[in-house]
């Protein structure tokens, strides 16, 4: 046998026995004539006991860290017991050893704090994988994976592959496109997800599908964001909303006591859109803490503070026990408001004293029995700090919804081993393009109203008003899921397309086969797709996703470890037509 057991196998019980190992050599210590190995495999590390003798032969071989070796001795007991790993009772008596492979000096540590920056990790990505901290990452990674097909088989959900090379599903991403060497000028694109696939399969009555499966989204990278990333995509037909929300739900649940022993003995709350949006400022509510946004409009405007009268939003949030923030504190989060990503003018605060009295940046407008007023409102107490922003409305609430998550971060109620979901439901069914200046869908064109608002379809005026049977699973302030119950009726469909402005010939060229399969009796039917890297980094504590992808892309798109994207010769193009 190559090996008789792994390197995190032995113990106590197995002092005497003959073994045979084989791993990586993480590290070697020396002690005058004698040397100790610390022998690496997935399993865990084994220390290896060189005496004299063995030593002796171990410097000849000029032997270095991440060579490959096998080991042959006897389980012995540690003189100097390491309780911090499994194996840190014993240590192999090495008789033989055999060098597998030798290794170059690698680049940076195979340690839990690596001394490698990002790209050099990433440049050696199979070096990095070694490391504990990644591997334990994928082994969540896979539990993950695997407590999710347990639970939907256990459901009568069935699993089928779809296409990879296809014609563009919008899911309100770029596409990335494959020419054709075949068909020269044709291009195919890389799914932004399963979406019409799976809706077809509901018609042709494989009603529980699902699919572990790649995606493929050419938009602005972010840290929950990668252009392949991997979906839990289900459909389910003759269901309700209802039934989508419970079924995917009790997923979650079992997802979290299955990969960490966590249970949820409560419904998931649920919040609406519009909810979400007045209380948080956005649609994936970090609920981990209060600190709700209050809208001050009313109660400041008329006191001749021109930045407040003139205002779209004024809006304001209490940070909990922050009134004796400093000088050199308050200006910190003035000039954190003022940088370009958030883009405000300023930050207004008011000190709520312990004492009852309050001080403000705007005492010069507004008299304690007012400032008391908007304390009020804010629902902040004595030994609060209130932050007030305003302006234009959308930009306002992106900010006030930032600086929350930020006050949130400092005063540290946003701890990531504390889980907190929700779903986010009726959302509106379209979005204002400003720039387009047009209707977009919010999730996608197959949607479907609510039933009772179908009607409103007719009149362009009210669709900013229409919601959908649209929701989002939402963790920690990430959205980690989002699906709708389908529009199943040629009809509406061929009427969505038309409020998207596509003209009839447009909505036949690109859907022609959907509504075509809506002439052939398409069922009720509803969705969601989980997002499978984000659902792990969160499992896993970390907010960003690269580290629970084996083979990730970096903040710029780019696999460094391939180089890719990269040039194809000149012989390719030409085949290619390019
Ligand atoms: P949606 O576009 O909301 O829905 O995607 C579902 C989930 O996928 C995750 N996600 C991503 N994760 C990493 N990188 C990305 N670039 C990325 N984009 C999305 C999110 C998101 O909630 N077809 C519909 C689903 C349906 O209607 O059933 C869809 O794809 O966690």
């Amino acid at each position: 046998m190559f090996r008789t057991q792994t390197c995190g196998e032995l113990r106590a019980t197995h002092i005497g026995q003959k073994v045979t190992l084989a791993g990586w050599v993480k590290t070697i210590r020396k002690f005058g004539s004698i040397t100790f190995v610390d022998l690496r495999d997935r399993y865990g590390i084994t220390q290896l006991f060189f005496n004299e003798a063995q030593t002796t032969l171990l410097e000849a071989s000029s032997i270095g860290r991440e060579f490959v070796i096998q080991v042959e001795g006897t389980v012995i007991e540690r003189s100097n017991k390491n309780a911090n790993i499994p194996t840190g009772e014993i240590e192999i008596e090495i008789e033989k050893y055999t060098i597998l492979n030798a290794s170059l000096t690698p680049p940076f540590t195979i340690e839990d704090d690596t001394d490698g920056g990002d790209e050099l990790r990433m440049k050696y990505r199979f070096l990095d994988l070694r490391r504990d901290a990644v591997k334990k990452n994928l082994e969540l990674r896979y539990k993950v994976g695997r407590a999710a097909r347990n639970f939907l088989d256990s459901q009568l959900f069935m699993e089928v592959e779809t296409p990879m090379l296809i014609k563009s599903t919008p899911e309100g991403a770029r596409d990335f496109v494959v020419p054709s060497r075949m068909h020269e000028n044709q291009f195919y694109a890389l799914p932004q997800s399963p979406q019409l696939f799976k809706q077809l399969l509901m018609v042709a009555g494989y009603d529980r599908y699902y699919q572990i499966v790649k995606c493929f989204r050419d938009e602005d990278l972010r840290a929950d964001r990668q252009p392949e990333f991997t979906q839990i995509d289900c459909e389910m037909s003759f269901i309700n909303q209802e039934d989508i929300l419970n079924t995917f739900e009790a997923m979650t649940k079992h997802i979290f006591k299955d990969v960490k022993g966590i249970e949820f003995d409560y419904n998931f709350p649920r919040m609406t859109f519009d909810d979400a949006m007045k209380d948080y400022g956005n649609d994936k509510p970090d609920i981990r803490f209060d600190m709700k946004l209050k809208k001050l409009n009313e109660v400041v405007k008329g006191n001749g503070f021109p930045v407040f009268d003139e205002a779209e939003l004024v809006i304001g949030i209490a940070a909990t026990g922050c009134s004796e923030y400093t000088r050199k504190q308050t200006d910190e989060l003035t000039e954190w408001v003022k940088r370009p990503q958030i883009g405000m003018k300023g930050l207004v605060f008011i000190k709520c004293n312990a004492d009852g009295t309050f001080k403000s940046s705007v005492d010069k407008f507004y008299n304690e029995e007012q400032l008391k007023q908007i304390a009020s409102v804010c629902d902040a107490q004595a030994g609060d700090l209130i932050l007030i922003v305003a302006g234009e409305k959308n930009l306002t609430t992106k900010a006030i919804s930032e600086l929350r998550l930020e006050m949130g971060g400092r005063l540290g109620l946003r701890n990531n081993e504390v889980f907190k979901p929700l779903w986010v439901i009726d959302f509106p069914l379209f979005d204002y393009d400003a720039e387009e200046d047009r209707y977009i869908a919010m999730h996608h064109p197959f949607t479907s109203p609510k039933p009772e608002q179908i009607e409103w379809m007719n009149d362009k005026s009210k669709y900013g008003d229409i919601k959908a049977n649209a929701y989002d699973l939402v963790l920690n302030g990430t959205e980690i899921g989002g699906g709708s119950i389908r529009i199943f009726n040629k009809n509406i469909q061929e009427r969505m397309f038309d409020a998207l402005g596509f003209t009839k010939e447009e909505a036949i060229e690109k859907f022609g086969f959907l509504l075509s399969a809506f002439e052939y009796g398409t069922p009720p039917h509803g969705g969601i797709a989980l997002g499978f890297d984000r659902l792990c980094s969160l499992l896993g504590g970390q907010e960003s996703i690269r580290d629970f992808i084996a083979f990730p892309k970096n903040n710029a798109g780019r696999d460094v470890m391939l180089d890719a994207p990269g040039p194809i010769d000149e012989k390719q193009r030409k085949e290619l037509g390019l």
